[in-house]
C-alpha cells in the first residue's frame, strides 16, 4: 500500500474558537480509526490561525502537519500586507501555491508563482503547486503538484476518476515523477472512487475539510483502502 497525502484547504474560513472545536472533534473522530503511517495529513489554515492550530495539534498529540495557503514572493521588509517564507516556516511546513482561486481572483500567473516556489524552497517549506490543466509551467522546485479543474472546485461535481488518472499520468511525465494530487469536490462519498488509482497520490480537499467528521472519514477511508503500488 502506498503512502498518500491528504491536504485540507480551509480557504478563508474559521475563527480561533472554531479552530479549537475542529481539532477537538477531528481528534475524537480519528482516534484508533486512522492508520497514520499510510497518510500524511496536512491542514492548510488561514495565516492568523496557524499558531492556535499548532497548539491544538500538540495538545491532542495529532500526527498532522500545518500548511499555509499562500506565501509572499518577496523577502521580509516593506511589503505591506504580505506574509513571508521566514514567518511561515516558524509555524508550518507546507504551503499551497497557485491555487485556482489565487489565479482567478488575484491574477497570479506562473511566473509570479515560480518566485513563490523559490521562496518556499529557501525556507524549506514543501510547496503544493496547483494547476487546473496540463498546460502550466511547473517549477522544478515544486514538490507536490495538485490538479484541480476550475469547474470541479466547490461545485459538488468531481471530475471522472479515469480522466483524473490520465491527467495525473501526464503531469507526472512532465515533472519527472512528482506526486500528483487531485482536488475538486472530493468528499467522503466519492473519495473511494479515486483511491484505487496508483497514479493519484492524494487529495486536496476544500469544502469537506471544514467539517471535522467528514474530513476524518476521508482520512479513515484512505488509510484502509488498498491499491497496488
Ligand atoms: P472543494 O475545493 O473540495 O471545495 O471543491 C477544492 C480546492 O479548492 O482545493
Amino acid at each position: 500500500m502506498k503512502h498518500r497525502f491528504l491536504i485540507a484547504n480551509w480557504k478563508s474560513n474559521k475563527t480561533v474558537h472554531e479552530t479549537k472545536t475542529w481539532f477537538r472533534e477531528f481528534h475524537a473522530a480519528t482516534v484508533d480509526r486512522v492508520d497514520w503511517s499510510k497518510l500524511s495529513i496536512v491542514v492548510c489554515v488561514p495565516f492568523p490561525l496557524l499558531p492556535i492550530a499548532g497548539q491544538c495539534i500538540a495538545d491532542h498529540g495529532l500526527t498532522v502537519e500545518l500548511g499555509a495557503q499562500d506565501i509572499s514572493r518577496f523577502p521580509g521588509g516593506s511589503y505591506t500586507g504580505e506574509v513571508n517564507g521566514r514567518q511561515i516556516a516558524d509555524l508550518a511546513r507546507f504551503v499551497i501555491i497557485g491555487h485556482t482561486e489565487r489565479r482567478k481572483y488575484f491574477g497570479e500567473r506562473d511566473d509570479v508563482l515560480a518566485e513563490k516556489v523559490a521562496r518556499a524552497r529557501e525556507f524549506a517549506l514543501h510547496s503544493v503547486y496547483c494547476v487546473n490543466s496540463t498546460g502550466h509551467e511547473i517549477p522544478d522546485d515544486a514538490e507536490i503538484v495538485s490538479y484541480e479543474p476550475d469547474w470541479a472546485i466547490g461545485t459538488g461535481t468531481p471530475e471522472d476518476p479515469k480522466d483524473v488518472e490520465f491527467i495525473a499520468e501526464t503531469l507526472k511525465y512532465h515533472t519527472k515523477g512528482k506526486p500528483v494530487l487531485y482536488g475538486g469536490s472530493v468528499d467522503a462519498d466519492n473519495v473511494a472512487s479515486f483511491a484505487q488509482s496508483p497514479t493519484i497520490d492524494g487529495f486536496l480537499v476544500g469544502s469537506a475539510s471544514l467539517d471535522p467528521a467528514a474530513f476524518a472519514e476521508i482520512a479513515r477511508q484512505l488509510s484502509v483502502s488498498h491499491h497496488t503500488s
